[in-house]
């Protein structure tokens, strides 16, 4: 667990991709920060684990089963959101996916997966989000980017393209919604251990090459993540926003 410490007390918080890995980290962190959590995921059963360990923090949940790819089952969603807690302060779009194709292989069905969940998925759970703290005239939304927001890699045009279209809407965002006191920021990982992730580094020519190109030469862990999104949550960033806050052990920087 991240061992910044932020008092969210009151407010609510919506998080997609909850059922695992960095999604499920904020989820966390937040509800030990006071913050009631709307879970989004997939994944009931997935869920049904994180709710259990909010719970064991003393902390209070509700999940909802929401395909972010599937613009209908956002709007139900946060509909329910709405009605359950009659008001949303923060919204973490983490839900995300990779299929590794080089380009010369990439399908349509590939590219269409990847930007349907990354990139149009986190786009209108945004729209959900903000529609609600337009009306409240204050929110935080923290996007679940990636270090691959700004660089290429290897057999990730899909990735890197959806990666991309996330920093930069968000950016539109921010300007749109900034007189509505809604802050819009990008949180940029590179690699994290996850269960996104593990499976890749059995590859050990793989795991070489990422832990070379991070300045600080190790792959993250999720509270590498976690502790800006309480950050970019908090008060203390009430001034930050269209931003891309790398987490990413100086990878993009050299
Ligand atoms: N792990 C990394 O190295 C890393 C690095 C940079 C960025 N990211 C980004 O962080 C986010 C989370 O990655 P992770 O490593 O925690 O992944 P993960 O696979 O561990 O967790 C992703 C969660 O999203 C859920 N999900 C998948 N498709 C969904 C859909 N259509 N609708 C709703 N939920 C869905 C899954 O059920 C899962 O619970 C992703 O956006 C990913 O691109 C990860």
């Amino acid at each position: 667990m991240s061992n910044i410490s932020v008092d969210l007390t009151g407010q609510v918080a919506a998080v997609t991709g909850a059922g695992n890995g960095i999604g499920k980290a904020c989820a966390l962190a937040l509800a030990s920060s006071g913050a009631q959590i709307a879970l989004l995921d997939i994944s009931a059963s997935a869920m049904e684990q994180t709710q259990q360990e909010i719970a064991d923090l003393g902390g209070s949940s509700t999940a909802y089963v929401c395909d972010v790819s599937k613009v209908a089952e956002i709007k139900q969603s946060y509909a329910a959101i709405a009605q359950n807690y009659g008001n949303l302060d923060i919204a973490v779009n983490s839900a995300g996916v990779n299929v590794q194709q080089r380009g010369e292989d990439v399908t349509e069905e590939a590219w269409d997966k990847v930007l349907g969940i990354n990139a149009k998925g986190s786009f209108f759970c945004c729209q959900a989000a903000g529609r609600i703290m337009m009306q409240q005239k204050k929110g935080k939304i923290i996007n679940i980017g990636s270090a691959m927001s700004v660089v290429g890699y290897v057999k990730r045009s899909a990735y890197c393209a959806s990666k991309g279209a996330v920093a930069q809407f968000t950016k539109v965002l921010a300007g749109e919604w900034a007189s509505y006191n809604i802050t819009v920021n990008t949180v940029c990982p590179t690699f994290i251990y996850t269960p996104f992730t593990e499976p890749m580094f059995r590859d050990q020519e793989f795991k070489e090459d990422v832990e070379r190109r991070i300045l600080l030469h190790r792959i993250g862990d999720v509270d590498d993540v976690t502790g800006t999104v309480l950050y970019l949550a908090s008060s203390a960033a009430d001034f930050v926003t269209g931003s891309m806050v790398m987490v990413d052990g100086g990878w993009t920087a050299w």
